[in-house]
């Protein structure tokens, strides 16, 4: 809005200086000197065949009187721009009485899916789960808060060979005996089991043919719902679920729909009919594919007798259908989409929040999609890949002997380390508030990095509570929430800036509320991280130079306070994006 108003004043001077062209403004490049600047005057100048000095004081001479911006121009040609004080005192006052604090809801709106989360059934959830799970509920809830109506789904992989493999184990252990007969009395399994069923027989699938073998036919008996192996499988989903939740929880990460790949399953023959009736599948090595190449892919490099042909910018065909009749992760996520637009309608945007590493996958998803109108033309499908969380070693986050972590593992490391850091604060351990701080630290430690880019897991850099850290903008909010309960009884009056940590502030959150839709446009909350940590920041610089309890001029105080709020306000809209909650103490 600020924008608009500014460019507005120098629109109508451009025109009146005989310009038709549009001048927009960006945030400053230098602070010190303006809040915000123009740099079309050199791009006029060009069109004109003019002195692009000269035309920036022609317009600037013909700009309104107006008693909240400074224009000046500066050499060679960039028309500066600065907040006046009572312009700066007037937007502290707007916002406090806005309930979005001056945050503007898009016009268009529309109705997004978004699958993010990925848990596989019988599976523990790991570190690799991590980031889709912190990442995804952000973007939700960033969406959500510029107006789009968000459906969120956690997309269960819960249709694949770990199932089969998993039945079969517990079969074996004799804890299914009551399913099959062989027993009166039914036998609870419990989350123990399964934890222990699967990674044994994941380590049996690699050292014998024949549980493999036999795995690999419980599994089938699973997707063809035959039973009882279907009922077990339905069973043993739910207990998984149940924990998967449990673990999500901690993380503050909710989902609306709890669909899996087994209910998109139901979908798969009539996908499948779909496109081979558009003629889009063909036979290859006995398997069914759809050619999604286009074109400047799959160019044939050189290759000497005997070698392997390769190909630049490589664009396989996508796998629909096996002979052995196994789902297939490709056409279930077709058929997932299939489902999801006959479920809703008018599905604006269906994103997908995986590894980067899972790009080729959706690239052909998407393609087989679209060629074969599974998907409406105007409905966009979009990956948005993220990088891996490294150990100090720069390679993938592992054990010390090399295993995957388990989140369960990492949401303790994350308690413990708070729970430290707590201590030495001189609180007392408290494991809510410890949870909360740790949570915080990763998220933040996550999100400060674009999505895309891998970083490194540093828990004690993750944990400081100073600097661009969760826990200090915790602290932050928890600092000012007290000192408001300290001077609950005061109003708060008319914000009037009297200072310069106070313009700092104000200028904060105009860069805060901008922030949003950089977020929103590039599918990254790094330009939210460091714009709430620039305001923390600010206001921390005002806390140490003014005393807001024991201020004796009323009025000033009265004003604080009121700036306080807004700070606090701002300060919670933000982090309820970066889904950080803000603890009672620290
Ligand atoms: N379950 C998958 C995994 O653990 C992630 C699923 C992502 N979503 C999707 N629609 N394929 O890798």
């Amino acid at each position: 809005m600020i924008f608009e108003e500014i460019e507005e004043l120098l629109n109508n001077a451009t025109s009146k200086a005989g310009y038709d062209e549009k001048l927009s403004v960006t945030f400053s490049n230098m602070p010190k000197m303006c809040d915000f600047q123009c740099n079309d005057c050199f791009s006029l100048a060009k069109k004109y065949g003019k002195n692009p000095f000269e035309i920036a004081e022609d317009i600037v001479s013909k700009i309104e009187n107006t008693q909240d911006f400074v224009f000046e121009v500066a050499r060679p040609a960039f028309i500066n721009i600065k907040l006046t004080d009572k312009k700066l005192s007037d937007i502290g006052n707007d916002y406090l009485k806005d309930p979005r604090g001056g945050l503007a809801m898009h016009t268009t709106q529309q109705k997004v899916l978004l699958d993010y989360g990925g848990a596989n059934v019988a599976k523990s959830l790991h570190v690799g789960h991590l980031r889709p799970a912190i990442i995804g509920e952000s973007l939700k809830r960033l969406y959500r808060l510029l107006g789009d109506q968000v459906i969120s789904d956690v997309h269960l992989g819960d249709w694949g060979l770990q199932m089969g493999l998993t039945e079969l184990e517990l079969f074996e252990e004799g804890k299914l005996d009551y399913y099959f007969g062989k027993s009166k009395t039914p036998y609870h399994i419990t989350i123990e089991d399964l934890n222990y069923a699967y990674p044994r027989a994941s380590i049996r699938k690699n050292q014998e043919e024949d549980f493999r073998k036999k795995a690999e036919t419980w599994t089938y008996k699973i997707q063809n719902k035959e039973e009882p192996y279907y009922s077990i499988f339905k069973e043993l989903r739910e207990l998984s679920v149940s924990e998967i939740k449990k673990n999500y929880a901690s993380l503050g990460a909710e989902f609306d729909l709890w669909y899996g790949e087994s209910d998109a399953s139901d979908y798969i023959p009539e996908v499948l009919k779909i496109i081979k009736d558009k003629g889009l599948a063909r036979e290859s090595e006995g398997a069914l594919v759809v050619d999604v190449a286009r074109e400047g892919e799959n160019i044939p490099l050189p290759k000497k007798e005997g070698e392997v042909q390769r190909y630049s910018n490589p664009m396989p065909p996508c796998i629909i259908e096996k002979s052995n009749g196994a789902a297939l992760y490709a056409t279930t996520d077709i058929a997932t989409i299939y489902m999801r637009n006959k479920m809703f309608n008018n599905l604006g945007r269906i994103e997908y929040v995986t590894d980067a590493r899972q790009h080729l996958h959706f690239t052909q998803v998407f393609r087989v999609s679209k060629l074969a109108e599974i998907s409406p033309e105007e409905q966009q499908l979009l990956h948005i890949g993220h990088g891996t969380m490294n150990g100090r070693d720069g390679k993938p986050f592992k054990t010390r002997s090399g295993e995957t972590i388990k989140l369960e593992d990492i949401i303790e490391m994350l308690v413990e380390k708070a729970g430290e850091k707590l201590k030495s604060n001189g609180l007392e351990f408290d494991r809510d508030l410890a949870l909360k701080i740790g949570v915080a630290a990763m998220k933040f430690g996550d999100l400060i990095n674009n999505v895309d880019k891998d970083y490194v897991f540093d828990l004690d850099k993750f944990m400081a509570f100073e600097g661009k850290t969760g826990p200090y903008l915790q602290y932050t909010a928890v600092r000012i929430n007290s000192i408001l309960n300290k001077v609950k009884d005061l109003s708060q009056g008319e914000f009037i800036v009297d200072n310069d940590e106070e313009r700092e502030i104000i200028r904060c959150i105009l860069k805060l509320n901008s922030s949003y839709e950089i977020c929103y446009k590039n599918k990254t909350l790094s330009p939210l991280c460091l714009a709430t940590y620039n305001l923390a920041s600010a206001f921390s610089s005002f806390y140490n130079n003014y005393n807001v309890i024991n201020e004796q001029d009323k009025k000033k105080q009265a004003s604080y306070v009121s700036l306080l709020n807004l700070v606090k306000n701002k300060l919670a809209q933000a982090l309820n994006v970066l889904a950080i909650e803000v603890p009672e103490k620290m």
